[in-house]
């Protein structure tokens, strides 16, 4: 499905990410971890448009999206659900919930505004609530939704457990676990490297910009010692969980 070759990018003459190859295949979880800067936020922003890239491909379903704006790739399949959620805050979840959607027809909305509260019922009782008085668990719901009213056939999700507590985490592993159950891929970069590796089912490992190691999550299980070695102390331990989560303004 996904399909990224000898993929390099960064920021202005900085390059961050070099010679990447990744794959995602149809209703795959893929994990991407690393420590902090190893270019895993800027790798899914190069997926889904934001940063361009300097050499590789990146292809789709067999289509190279290098032509393509960031709109045009949420319109073949491609939907982000950015670290720091960024979400408006002085708009409401349903109304954080209805921009997602502005890539489907009108009619699409209510049916899935519908879907995002099945899958995270939360978000009903903080339908009129504004962005910014949500708790970061409800945040990093409203993400997700926002990112699937897109319908996309993979979802790119950045952080998805950081600073969140652990009753969130699990609400926002079981989301995906049913929409992987739709066959829904999902590129999933984590912090939490016991969720990451036990949920995914490969995992590609990132530093300095460099693929340095990839394979399946069973494996990457099997040597968490050569997986937490390749880390470093950056992600040997994993995140303690959050006692309260962050609110933003
Ligand atoms: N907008 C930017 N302009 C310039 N350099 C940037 C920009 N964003 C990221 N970088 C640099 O690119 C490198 C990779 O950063 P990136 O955010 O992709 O890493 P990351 O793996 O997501 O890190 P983290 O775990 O902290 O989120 C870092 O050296 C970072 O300083
Ligand atoms: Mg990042």
């Amino acid at each position: 499905m996904l399909n990224i070759d000898n993929l390099s990018c960064g920021y202005g003459s900085a390059v961050v990410l070099h010679g990447l190859n990744l794959q995602v295949n149809a209703s795959e979880v893929v994990a991407l971890i690393g420590p902090n800067g190893a270019g895993k936020t800027s790798t899914l922003q190069c997926i889904a448009g934001h940063v361009r890239a300097q050499s590789g491909t990146v292809r789709f379903n067999g289509k190279d999206l290098a032509p393509l704006p960031p709109q045009k790739r949420v319109l073949e399949g491609i939907a982000l659900s950015p670290e720091g959620r960024k979400l408006f805050g002085d708009m409401t979840v349903r109304e954080n919930l209805v921009v997602g959607g502005y890539s489907r027809p009108r009619e699409a909305t209510a049916r899935n505004i519908e879907r995002v509260l099945d899958l995270f019922p939360r978000l009903g009782e903080r339908f009129d609530s504004l962005g910014r008085t949500l708790s970061g668990g409800e945040q990093q719901m409203v993400a997700i939704g926002r990112a699937l009213m897109a319908e996309p056939k993979l979802l790119l999700i950045d952080e998805l457990s950081l600073g969140l507590m652990p009753k969130n985490v699990d609400i926002c592993y079981q989301a995906l676990q049913k929409l992987r159950g739709e066959g829904i891929a999902v590129l999933l970069v984590e912090q939490n490297l016991s969720k990451a590796l036990a949920f995914s089912d490969r995992a590609y490992v990132l530093d300095s910009g460099r693929l340095v190691w990839s394979g399946t999550s069973e494996a990457a299980r099997a040597r968490r010692d050569l997986v937490e070695s390749i880390l470093g102390h950056a992600a040997s331990a994993d995140p303690a969980p959050a006692s309260h989560e962050e609110l933003t303004s």
